[in-house]
């Protein structure tokens, strides 16, 4: 990857497609790469996948698939059919999930497994039988991942290095929870400045809030640029 801004990716998670378009129209010459999440999916359906891939803007569908094999592969067709570059299923689904998902991907897609959410804590793993540390389920998952032939992994910038210890250059990653230098961290407790995040080796960086809630988005987005590049 050459250009640093490639690595940005911003979360269109708003509720309507005006606004969503609105974000894409703003931005749209400083990056290259917008997320559909579920809140946008559910409301706006794929349209909005068609709308934001008609300005030639990659899209990587954040819907975290998680059910039994077939419909998740089917639904990685679907997704594939509608010609977004990058899709997120959960790895907690299991290798038989997986793989089904891996072999119904065409080259051209990028399919990203999820291990444990951010928001989850020991605690939530607890509650759902599962004793081991977040960090040793993040590994667990994510090699599970990476024999059933996933792509990459999204991850708490924290993990970053901990998965190119395992897992080397094998692997893409894309982080989230990412607060650059100025901005409000909100309910984010484990963030991290997008520099920081590529230096770590973040492939992608999924920005929202500090973008999208900015008074002036577009000069949000070129503050940080600005910091990525000095
Ligand atoms: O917090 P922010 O608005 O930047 O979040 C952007 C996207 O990253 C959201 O779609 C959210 O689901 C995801 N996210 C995440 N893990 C976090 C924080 C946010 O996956 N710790």
């Amino acid at each position: 990857m050459t250009n640093i801004a490639d690595k940005i990716i911003v979360a269109l998670d708003v509720a309507t497609k005006r606004q969503a378009l609105s974000l894409v129209e703003q931005l749209r010459d400083q990056v290259s790469f917008f997320k559909v999440g579920l809140q946008l999916y559910t409301a706006e359906g794929p349209e909005i996948v068609r709308a934001v891939l008609s300005t030639s803007a990659k899209v990587w569908l954040d819907l975290k698939l998680y059910d039994i094999p077939n419909t998740v592969a089917r639904a990685v067709e679907s997704a594939s059919n509608l010609g977004v570059q990058m899709l997120t299923i959960h790895l907690s689904g299991g290798s038989e999930m997986i793989r089904a998902a891996t072999a119904a991907r065409p080259n051209k897609m990028l399919l990203l497994g999820v291990t444990v959410l951010t928001s989850a804590t020991e605690q939530t793993l607890r509650e759902i039988g599962i004793a081991d540390k977040v960090d040793d389920q993040v590994v667990r998952l994510a090699k599970l991942g990476v024999e059933a032939d996933i792509d990459g992994i999204v991850a708490s910038a924290h993990e970053i290095k901990m998965l190119r210890t395992e897992f080397g250059d094998k692997i893409k990653i894309a982080v989230q929870g990412i607060r650059p230098t100025w901005a409000d961290p909100g309910d984010q407790k484990r963030f991290m400045a997008p520099r920081q995040a590529v230096e770590a080796g973040a492939d992608y960086i999924g920005i929202g809030r500090p973008i999208t809630a900015h008074r002036n988005p577009r000069e949000a987005v070129a503050k940080v640029l600005d910091e990525l590049h000095t």
